[in-house]
């Protein structure tokens, strides 16, 4: 039977969400349906409701969740019912063209439930991600639940089914960040720092945070910045440099996504260094240089997807981390709120008054 449940949805460009009864079909073959125990407010569910991902509304938002598996569909092996599980937005397939070349955290053709939940009169609605986990209930490919240790703190490792992956992967996956690196990160909201703490793992030395909020720099120093500069207060490019003997960060990861910051973390890297993308830039930014730049200073200019993570692989092994006390996800738990409070969320996060918000459920 269809399940009647409460789901915070974003009907149109730029209006609050609001929260509605939303229908969940049971699930179909390959699907899951996953009684939601919490689900962070990730910048990227804004982007959704001010239209800056696509069109597709009404939208079903939140995707940064753990919960705990109640149904399955026919033939799914993977996962079982009372299974505790982060939900991921990158259930590969095993078959295309990345998948077949052996690097399937860049899989093309990734699989979300086939079924749409809809709103009660039966309009569809597009999941954030393909997850729309601010819900009591919501329905994913068997392949989006990914098994970890049950005993965790669903607020703090459902983080990992977004943001707070992204950082870490960005540092350690695309970044290559190794043991004695400088690294630079600008931006310093749930992503960014969690590539501090992502930087820091990797056994980087000295890790600068950059962000203008001064709020922001502290508590990126209480994740693992060694240094922090406020680029409101001068030239964070100069300042960087300075950090790091006059030469640049070894790697710069860009937290933000805006050309002007993007730039700066082009400048501010060392010779042969590497530049991370991992905030997500709105359709309409460019950014212009000097080809000659590009080529005389060498290096790579990546962008990371999701820090090229592969959930089966990563969640499991990040989960034990914060178990053993190695990984604070704890730390970008700001609050926690109920379904109701996700539009005053986005109102905090703007003003840069949280980490993250997390609905609990
Ligand atoms: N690539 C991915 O797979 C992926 C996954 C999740 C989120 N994201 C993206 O990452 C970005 C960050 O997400 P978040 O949840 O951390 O957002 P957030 O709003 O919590 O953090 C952004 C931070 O950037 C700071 N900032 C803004 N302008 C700045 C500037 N000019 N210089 C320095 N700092 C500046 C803000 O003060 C804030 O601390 C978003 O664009 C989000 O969509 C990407
Ligand atoms: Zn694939
Ligand atoms: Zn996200």
């Amino acid at each position: 039977m269809p399940q009647q449940v409460r789901g915070v949805v974003a009907r149109a460009k730029g209006q609050p969400v609001s929260v509605e009864t939303i229908v969940v079909p049971d699930p179909g073959p390959g699907e899951a349906v996953v009684r939601v125990q919490s689900c962070g407010v990730c910048h990227t569910d804004l982007h959704y409701r001010e239209g800056g991902i696509n069109d597709e509304f009404p939208f079903l938002l939140g995707h940064e969740a753990a919960g705990i598996v109640e149904t399955v569909g026919e033939g799914v092996t993977d996962v079982a019912p009372g299974d505790f599980v982060i939900l991921n937005w990158r259930a590969v397939c095993g078959k295309c063209r990345a998948c077949v070349k052996g690097k399937p955290w860049y899989c093309f053709n990734t699989h979300n439930a086939a079924q749409p939940m809809t709103l009660a009169d039966g309009t569809p609605l597009s999941p954030a991600l393909g997850i729309g986990a601010f819900a009591e209930k919501t329905l994913v490919h068997s392949g989006q639940c990914t098994k970890v240790d049950p005993t965790a703190s669903p607020a703090a490792v459902g983080l990992l089914g977004c943001g707070v992956m992204a950082g870490i992967g960005a540092a350690i996956n695309t970044g290559g960040v190794g043991r004695g690196d400088s690294v630079a990160v600008i931006g310093c909201g749930g992503v960014g720092d969690a590539a501090i703490a992502g930087a820091r793992l990797a056994g980087a030395t000295t890790i600068i945070g950059v962000d203008v909020d001064d709020r922001k720099l502290e508590w990126a120093k209480g994740i693992g910045a060694t240094h922090t500069v406020n680029a409101k207060s001068g030239d964070p490019v100069a300042a960087i440099q300075e950090l790091t003997g006059g030469f640049g960060a070894d790697v710069v990861i860009d937290a933000v996504g805006r050309p002007e910051t993007w730039k700066q973390a082009f400048y501010a890297r060392d010779l042969a260094g590497t530049v991370v993308l991992v905030g997500v830039p709105t359709p309409e930014l460019a950014v212009e240089l000097p080809l000659i730049d590009f080529f005389s200073r060498g290096g790579a200019l990546k962008s990371s997807w999701y820090g090229d993570c592969l959930p089966s692989r990563d969640f499991p092994y990040l989960v034990d981390l914060y178990q053993q006390g190695r990984l604070d996800l704890d730390a970008f738990v700001s609050e926690t709120i109920d379904l109701d409070g996700v539009e005053q969320a986005f109102e905090r996060m703007h003003r840069g008054d949280v980490l993250r918000s997390v609905v609990v459920l």
